[in-house]
């Protein structure tokens, strides 16, 4: 098999894309998708819309230890984004100290800045908030996360907060709120989310790009990842709809992104209206001052109440 570009040997095969790239091909490949990626989703026109930032704006890019995430800063990086990283240590027996170890390595050998927020040193280790709540601690642990994340972003005075969610967590999210008909997460689902007072702008510029084809630039690019799974979730989220939409994909090449982007040009649209009219008030929480409808505390800082108190919230 020969690359499409250059006609040297190829080592990655696309069918979505018709095509197969050698290794430098395909890391140009990869780059031009995160530009388009970063340029914006199409209007219903036809039209990008809003490009999800501009050069020079200053980005702060969750790291977990995963290969997406890695990828993501390092692609960014290469294109000139003033990015910084940010490490959620979740206090977890041996996957958060592994998870830590790679990240660091990772922005040593490639010269980039790293933050590390440490949920112990917050009252809010994973395996001491799993002791004391009764819900299930993995909803908790990512209610947490993001608010670290968003914390983090604001106080640290940058423009927006990059996840390294690929197409395939889109697509099958997408897919879930779907079957659920969950109008208030369909309203907001996409790669840009604004700003809001209280909230930082969420962009995930890996959207267009599937986790295969990110796992191929992370091996190509010789990214050393972490891929042990969460101790206290060993099913990965979304497996299920995953392997739906894989079997999908298989069958009819290009669909996943098909579906997405007709969602955001066409279908997005539809739920927003309902929002606006269902949207609960916010105030700032006594404690931390992020935006929350549930009192005097938000729900974070109600975790951390519980746990400091031994009582179950
Ligand atoms: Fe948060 Fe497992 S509970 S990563
Ligand atoms: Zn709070």
């Amino acid at each position: 098999m020969k690359c499409k570009i250059c006609k040297a040997t190829a080592v990655v095969a696309l069918k979505s894309h018709n095509a197969a790239f050698c290794a430098d091909c395909y890391r140009d490949f990869f780059a031009r998708q995160v530009e388009r990626g970063i340029r914006g989703a199409p209007g219903p026109d036809g039209t990008h819309g809003e490009s999800l930032f501009r050069k020079g704006e200053r980005i702060l890019v969750a790291l977990s230890g995963g290969k997406d995430s890695l990828a993501l800063m390092l692609e960014l990086s290469r294109q000139g984004h003033d990015v910084t990283g940010l490490f959620v240590d979740l206090a977890i027996p041996g996957s958060s100290s592994a998870a830590r170890a790679v990240v660091e390595r990772f922005c040593a050998a490639h010269g980039l800045p790293l933050r590390v927020a440490d949920l112990a040193a917050e009252g809010l280790a994973i395996p001491r908030v799993r002791e004391r709540l009764r819900r299930p601690v993995c909803s908790v642990c990512g209610k947490i996360k993001r608010h670290i994340f968003n914390r983090a972003a604001l106080d640290g005075g940058f423009d927006a907060l990059a996840t390294g969610h690929n197409l395939d967590d889109e697509v099958a999210r997408l897919f879930s709120n779907t079957l659920r008909w969950d109008t208030a997460y369909l309203s907001d689902q996409g790669p840009l989310l604004p700003a809001e007072p209280g909230f930082a702008r969420k962009v995930k510029p890996l959207w267009r790009l599937t986790e295969f084809e990110t796992a191929n630039y992370a091996f190509l690019m010789g990214i050393e990842h972490h891929h042990a799974p969460c101790p206290y979730s060993p099913g990965a989220s979304f497996t299920t709809l995953k392997g739906v939409l894989q079997r999908l994909e298989a069958a009819m090449p290009g669909r996943k992104l098909d579906f997405y982007q007709g969602f955001l040009a066409r279908g997005k649209a539809a739920f927003a209206r309902r929002e606006v009219e269902a949207g609960a008030p916010l105030a700032p929480c006594g404690r931390c001052g992020s935006p929350t409808s549930s009192g005097e505390l938000c729900g974070v800082c109600r975790i951390r109440q519980a746990v400091a108190d031994g009582g179950v919230a």
